[in-house]
């Protein structure tokens, strides 16, 4: 007879069984994982056609290989973390954490931009050390706390065991597999992540409707009062909503000394500014905050990262190059009290005297930022977000956004003028030139 033990007994084979026979990966790449269509309204196909490399074409079968590599964990040293570890496609290829978590769980300083659009980036990177989407790829697979390999001979070695791979890249690049290729591979299927089609792609297009009253008023503030644009700029051909350049908005300003930081740096780099020896500084060390310094050794780069795209930010959470905004209400209240004063602070960066119903509509223009595919997922982050902002405001400080209390030195003053200490004041206490 059928009793209950037996029943359990039976379920729990097929569980096992069931179990054995799920493959290494803990979960499937999913539909959000494929290549994207390139008939997306607001896509700039003039931009598309410059930035494929020459020497690296698209083709089915390489896209097909990159994405599978993408998705393998074996390219890691423990066997556990493949790049959708940290780029999750339904994350808005991020791991929506502060900073991301790698092998035998580390963490690191940064936080992981998505991939999305990625291809169109003129340097890869919070700080820009990478050239391209291929110089890329080989430095999280050899970063001792992301994915931890070696050396590239450890990750040929290890790919070329696997005999599928083998045969792939044979029929791809006429070849055996080297790290260069595998590169090459990956940076393809990069490159069909393509995210625009958005409400305010729409609107731009034509459709009046498309977005809301309090959307189009954001997208004025933005354009003015906001200063958004200055370092956000989008026009039809550049539609990106960065200048690809890099700026101190005063984020690393919140804990790093830097001048002492950058002498430890300078002393290390001295020794070898090798591109995996400026990735560990980056990934690895409280020299992380110095953002763009560690690739120019430039002092006006101090604390300088790049300026972000805005596409999808609500499924891209938390902000800024450390995670440290929970949300678009906090980074506008960042912005909006003139960043943290801090002396490499960028001069684009001052007081902008937004009221909360200019900052609400200045989300909304953000939000109508959102593609098709995670239109859900970012609906509902928005009432989260919405929420939390009605009474948790920690970056919020209305008397420095209105001009009424002094962040900036004389010099430096914002447009509402500036009422705060003088210089000699700043010398005797330093404390007024921090942040909060
Ligand atoms: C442990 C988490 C982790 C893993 C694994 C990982 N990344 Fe990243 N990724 C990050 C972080 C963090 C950054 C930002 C680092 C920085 O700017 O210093 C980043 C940056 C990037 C960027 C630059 C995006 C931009 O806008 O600048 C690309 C592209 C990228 N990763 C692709 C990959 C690929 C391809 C792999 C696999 C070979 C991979 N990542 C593996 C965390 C990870
Ligand atoms: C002086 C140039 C500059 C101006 C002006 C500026 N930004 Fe930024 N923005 C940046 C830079 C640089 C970063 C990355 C900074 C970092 O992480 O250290 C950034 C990051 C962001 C992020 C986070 C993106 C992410 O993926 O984490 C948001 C959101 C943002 N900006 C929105 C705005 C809005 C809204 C305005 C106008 C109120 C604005 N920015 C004005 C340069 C600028």
């Amino acid at each position: 007879m059928f009793d209950e033990r037996l029943w359990t007994g039976l379920l729990l084979i097929v569980a096992v069984v069931g179990l054995s026979a799920v493959p290494a990966r803990a979960q499937e790449p999913g539909p959000l994982a494929e290549p994207k269509s390139r008939n997306q309204v607001g896509f700039p196909a003039e931009l598309y056609s410059w930035v494929i490399p020459a020497d690296n074409p698209q083709t089915p079968e390489k896209i097909a290989l990159g994405k599978e590599l993408f998705f393998d964990d074996r390219l890691s040293e423990d066997g556990k973390i493949s790049c959708d570890h940290c780029h999750v496609p339904n994350k808005g290829f991020t791991d929506q954490l502060p900073t991301s978590m790698g092998i035998h769980n580390q963490f690191g300083q940064r936080n992981a931009p998505t991939i999305l659009n990625a291809l169109f980036s003129t340097t890869q990177f919070w700080d820009g050390r990478a050239a391209t989407l291929e110089d890329q790829a080989k430095q999280p697979i050899l970063n001792p706390v992301e994915m931890g390999m070696k050396s590239p001979d450890e990750v040929v070695g290890k790919i070329k065991g696997i005999p599928e791979y083998n045969e792939k890249f044979r029929k791809v690049f006429g070849r055996e597999v080297n790290y260069d290729d595998i590169a090459r591979a990956i940076a393809s299927y990069e490159r069909t992540q393509i995210a625009f089609d958005s409400p305010f792609d729409r609107y731009m297009a034509g459709d009046r409707r498309a977005i809301s009253d309090s959307a189009i008023r954001g997208w004025s503030i933005f354009n003015g009062k906001g200063r958004c644009m200055s370092c956000h700029g989008w026009n039809p051909t550049q539609p990106l909503f960065t200048d690809f350049k890099f700026h101190n908005i005063g984020v690393s300003a919140h804990k790093s000394d830097f001048v002492p930081l950058a002498r430890k740096a300078l002393a290390i780099l001295a020794q070898g500014a090798s591109p995996e020896q400026i990735d560990k500084l980056a990934i690895q060390t409280d020299m992380s905050g110095l953002g763009r310094f560690l690739v120019t050794k430039q002092p006006h780069d101090i604390g300088g990262f790049r300026t972000m795209g805005l596409r999808n930010l609500l499924v891209t959470q938390p902000y800024f190059h450390d995670g440290s905004q929970q949300t678009l209400w906090d980074t506008i209240d960042h912005y909006n009290k003139g960043g943290v004063q801090n002396p490499y602070l960028d001069g684009g960066i001052v007081p902008l005297g937004l009221s909360e119903a200019e900052e609400d509509d200045l989300v909304a223009f953000l939000a109508s930022l959102t593609s098709p595919e995670y239109e859900q997922m970012a609906k509902e982050e928005y009432d989260l977000q919405f929420k939390r902002s009605r009474t948790d405001r920690p970056q919020r400080d209305t008397e420095a956004a209105m001009g009424l209390k002094g962040r900036n030195g004389p010099g430096l003053g914002g447009p509402f003028g500036d009422i705060g200490p003088g210089q000699s004041e700043m010398g005797e206490n330093p404390a007024l030139l921090g942040g909060d």
